[in-house]
């Protein structure tokens, strides 16, 4: 196998070009670019050479000194100044009683060949020989000042590796991948390729892991300090509710706002393993790759596997330090701009007003409704294609349904464009029924090991899109949809686990991956405007890799106004608000059947991409102008909500505090909700963050639009907070705090801030 989809973040010249030729050119150390790329010296009587990459105030510091392994010395936060060698010295290791007669020198993968005993970042073999794996260093290239590219060799393998690393010079990101190249005649096996063996600062104890289910996505699950492993796997064949490819690493004296912190994550959608070990010699090392099922990847000679790209980056800013990063990343470098360059249009979508029930003089009549309370994006949910009246039937058969709209969705998708709204379509490409007439004309499209009975889940199989017969199918289909309806936006599910995803006999979770990827790439290159939304009942695929190809996630399914809170909350580890869609739900949330005021509902739904997810018809009048302002209200700020910077800020247990800041901290939005009963006398002050210290800001509290006080006298009062505001200074703010009012729970509260000159 050669992979046919280089990965996709980092650049161009820093991608493999591993081929059988690179072992034969002996070892070498090239010199490119505008800057040396090593930097020799004498330590020990040896002679190394080192590389410093630094940019977006990151640094990382390497040995590459040919005809050994390539170590990392030092990855962080920069350290102006400090040179590669000075920190080789200062991590010297010595020998230690009982152990190896001399020091065990480690390499990007510690590989077995390394002799370390810790975890191995490379599993790969030739039917049980050549497992002994000690890649040294064949040739570095440096195109630039901050990416470097490592080939190295096992002469004795016949077994070469490439490893890109790559500094963002605008966030500070690491971006990095490992590629394999078989050089020998016989097949390799590769079992588990790590991207790297990275490794973290020692001192951040404390393991943050992002953990879930359907409808309660995003939880963040703290783990003190170890010593040994945590292993996290994923073989779901999605990125999955409960196991996110990445995590966070924080000081025990870390907070959102202070402290060191550093992220790590995988930009990928398939299978992954992820684990922090920590070795009793006090090392700390991250390994993030795909998880592959036995046999899946065999390269013949000249081929070659490449991982999907680990993303790393450190900050002393707290860990909102690093989530700014991620999301500055996502945004400057992943996403591409068909979304961003217009206002985020707010949503409608019909699944939880009619589920499978559609009826087009209904659903017009909704359409209407959403158009009167502000929604710019009409999207059609499941249930309109096919025999598609429930799920066990119809996925697969792209048509529209001719019983429900006789002549197809043209009265319905031009009745949302007279009301200036876009037409957006629910599908679910990757999925069949057994019960569609696709399923039945091709029962063998489906992903399936032989002899095992695929696992029943929610009435549908997994297409088998490495098969070009079936990616030109749903590529047709998809396409000529998009075309004669002039879609704008498609919500794309994927609804099932795809538990032993085998073609042709052999595992493709690897290639399945990719050939979604491939799909959506091609969809978008044919429809230059075409946004595309990822969900997976819900968020169980949120990941830079497919945000590499979309535009929304589909944070949650989980409506509900007060558990969005902490849904939200969590996504923001690594996700901004302007790709996770936040809905405004139905009076009795459809999941947990509890009850929430119109005026909460708009606030829970305000930070992120705002969109409404229930049945207008059944809203009174009230509630109905309630949500219509909400409407107004984030429209007016939302270039504030999608650009700005997200502070999560330190909140008492039974409240949410978040706010969105302006990068030139000119303006500020800040969501303070009550969550449950107060625990002491009186709420907590209100700590704002991410201002200008030495600048005052005038401060309102835009909504909701009473006042929401259940004493008096309160502070809305007292700093007229409901009409012209009172000035305070950023540091009063900041350190200080602001009493907020007594409220009932589920009450949010939203400020807003202006500079004053
Ligand atoms: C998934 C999605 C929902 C909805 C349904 C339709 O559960 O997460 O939002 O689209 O599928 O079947």
């Amino acid at each position: 196998m050669t992979e046919d989809h280089p990965p996709a973040l980092l650049p161009q010249n820093s991608r493999s070009d591993c081929d059988s030729d690179a072992m034969s050119d002996g070892i070498e150390i090239q010199q490119h670019g505008p800057v040396p790329a090593s930097d020799p010296v004498e330590k020990g009587g040896e002679h190394h050479d080192f590389i410093a990459l630094r940019a977006g105030g990151a640094f990382v510091a390497l040995d590459v000194s040919k005809g050994m392994r390539p170590i990392i010395l030092y990855a962080g936060i920069d350290m102006p100044g400090v040179s590669p060698h000075e920190l080789a010295v200062l991590a010297t290791r010595q020998h230690a009683p009982g152990s190896a007669s001399v020091p065990l020198r480690g390499s990007l993968l510690n590989e077995i060949g390394t002799g370390i005993s810790g975890a191995s970042g490379l599993i790969a073999h030739r039917s049980g020989e050549d497992w002994a794996i000690d890649l040294r260093i064949a040739d570095v290239d440096q195109p630039t000042a901050h990416e470097v590219v490592i080939r190295c060799e096992d002469r004795n393998t016949g077994i070469g590796s490439e490893h890109s690393l790559y500094l963002d010079p605008k966030t500070g990101m690491l971006v990095c991948n490992t590629t394999i190249c078989n050089h020998a005649e016989n097949e390799l096996e590769v079992d588990w390729c790590a991207a790297l063996s990275l490794p973290f600062d020692a001192r951040m104890t404390r393991f943050l892991s992002f953990t879930g289910k359907w409808s309660g996505e995003f939880a963040v699950e703290e783990v003190p300090d170890f010593q040994g492993s945590i292993v996290r796997e994923n073989k779901s064949g999605r990125t999955s509710h409960n196991v996110f490819p990445g995590g966070i690493l924080a000081a025990p004296g870390t907070t959102e706002l202070q402290g060191p912190a550093s992220g790590f994550h995988l930009a990928w959608s398939g299978n992954h393993r992820l684990r922090v070990d920590r070795h009793s010699d006090g090392h700390c090392v991250v390994q993030l790759g795909e998880m592959t099922f036995p046999g899946e990847i065999r390269l013949a000679k000249g081929e070659s596997y490449s991982t999907p790209e680990l993303l790393a980056c450190w900050s002393d800013r707290g860990l909102n330090g690093v989530s700014q990063q991620f999301h500055n990343y996502l945004t400057e470098c992943v996403s591409d701009n068909r979304a961003f360059n217009k206002p985020r249009p707010v949503h409608y979508n019909t699944w939880e007003a009619v589920y499978f029930n559609h009826n087009e003089a209904a659903l017009m009549e909704l359409a209407a409704l959403a158009a009167d309370v502000g929604a710019e994006r009409f999207v059609l949910d499941d249930g309109w294609f096919g025999s598609r009246r429930h799920d066990g039937a119809g996925l697969g058969d792209w048509w529209v349904s001719e019983e429900i709209y006789p002549q197809g969705l043209h009265p319905l998708a031009s009745k949302v464009r007279e009301l200036g709204m876009e037409f957006g379509l629910w599908v679910e490409p990757e999925m069949v029924n057994p019960d569609s007439d696709l399923y039945r004309a091709h029962p063998d499209w489906v992903l399936a090991a032989q002899g095992v009975e695929a696992v029943p889940f929610r009435g549908q199989l997994t297409l088998d899109l490495t098969k070009p017969e079936v990616f030109d199918y749903l590529f047709e289909r998809i396409t000529d949809l998009v075309g004669t309806y002039g879609i704008g936006y498609l919500k794309w599910d994927m609804n099932r686990d795809t538990n032993h995803p085998a073609s042709s006999g052999r595992g493709a979770m690897h290639r399945q991956t990719k050939a979604v990827y491939r799909l959506f790439e091609k969809l978008r290159s044919v429809h230059p405007a075409l946004e595309i939304e990822s969900c997976s009942s819900g968020g169980a695929r949120a990941d830079f890799g497919i945000m590499t190809h979309a535009d929304r996630i589909w944070t949650s399914d989980n409506n509900d106004a007060r558990q969005r809170h902490h849904i939200m909350r969590g996504a923001s580890h690594f996700f901004p608000m302007r790709v996770l869609g936040n809905h405004v739900g139905p009076r009795t949330c459809h999941i947990t059947g509890r009850k929430f005021s119109m005026p909460f509902r708009v606030a829970s739904a305000f930070f992120g991409h705002m969109g409404m997810e229930l049945d207008l018809r059944s809203e009174n009048a009230s509630d109905l102008e309630t949500l219509k302002r909400g409407i107004a209200l984030h429209k007016q700020h939302r270039e504030l909500i999608h650009s700005g910077d997200f502070w999560r800020l330190p909140s008492a247990s039974n409240t949410n505090l978040v706010g969105c800041v302006a990068k030139d901290r000119d303006e500020a939005l800040f969501g303070y909700a009550k969550l449950e009963s107060e625990l002491e006398t009186l709420p907590a002050k209100v700590c704002f963050g991410g201002l200008d210290p030495a600048r005052k800001y005038r401060v309102k509290m835009i909504w909701p639009l009473f006042n929401p006080s259940v004493s008096t006298p309160s502070i809305v009062d007292a700093a007229s907070l409901g009409g012209e505001g009172t000035v305070f200074s950023g540091a009063a703010l900041m350190q200080h705090g602001m009493q907020p009012p007594l409220t009932y729970p589920d009450t949010c509260i939203i400020y807003h801030l202006k500079a004053c000159e």
